[in-house]
């Protein structure tokens, strides 16, 4: 079948849009930003990933608005004071993270209401998830606007540097993260998520 995304992204025997079930699995980037007034924001995003090693840079997209029709918090808190951290989420931490989605008032600290401990960043003020096993401190660099969804919607990528970065040592073994330890988990399509606990290692060419 072909879909033309402009005119029906969920045309028969689709029931829902393919296009989320087809990047897969996502990585999810659990981001903790604070706001200028100090408050603790954390919202996990899908549409999450390493952009480039060097200097390393992340990007998420906050997309849609907050309920009082402004940005979401992770896009203001950003704008606003220049820094997030990226929380790897784990299989441990799925239910948490989930929490975490819920939309509240600007007002509510995300990561004590959802009971997770806060541990100080190292380099910015967000802090971190004190049980990830793995976390990145981030500053800002820039804002890319996206065209708006066809309800009128806005998209944004936010880009920033990682700066710092933590890992728990239970999950190195050998010099390297050991993936059946790490346990992350990733979006796929729908309501459904993978965990990560086995790779396989390939050569490149040359
Ligand atoms: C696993 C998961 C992935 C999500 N990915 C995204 C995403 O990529 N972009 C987005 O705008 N919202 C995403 N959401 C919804 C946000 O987490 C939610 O809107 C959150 O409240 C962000 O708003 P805030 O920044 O105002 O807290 C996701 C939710 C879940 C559970």
């Amino acid at each position: 079948m072909f879909i033309d995304p402009a005119v029906n992204m969920k045309p028969e025997p689709l029931r829902y849009s393919p296009y989320k079930a087809l990047i897969v699995p996502r990585p999810i980037g659990w981001i903790t930003t604070i706001s200028a007034a100090g408050v603790v924001n954390l919202a996990p995003f899908s549409f999450f990933n390493g952009i480039t090693d060097d200097p390393p840079c992340v990007m998420y997209c906050p997309n849609g608005t907050h309920p009082d029709g402004g940005p979401k918090d992770s896009l203001r808190n950003v704008e606003e004071t220049g820094e997030f951290v990226f929380n790897l989420c784990n299989w441990d931490l799925r239910e948490k993270m989930n929490e975490t989605a819920a939309h509240m008032d600007r007002g509510v600290d995300e990561m004590a209401e959802a009971g997770l401990e806060a541990v100080p960043s190292k380099l910015v003020k967000p802090p971190r998830v004190a049980a990830s096993p793995a976390a990145f401190e981030c500053k800002y660099v820039q804002t890319v606007d996206l065209p708006e969804s066809r309800n009128g919607k806005p998209s944004h990528v936010v880009i920033g540097e990682v700066i710092g970065i933590h890992i728990d040592d239970s999950v190195i073994v050998d010099g390297i993260v050991d993936i059946g330890l790490l346990q992350p988990v990733a979006r796929l399509g729908y309501m459904d998520y993978a965990v990560v606990n086995e790779g396989f290692t390939m050569m490149r060419p040359d």
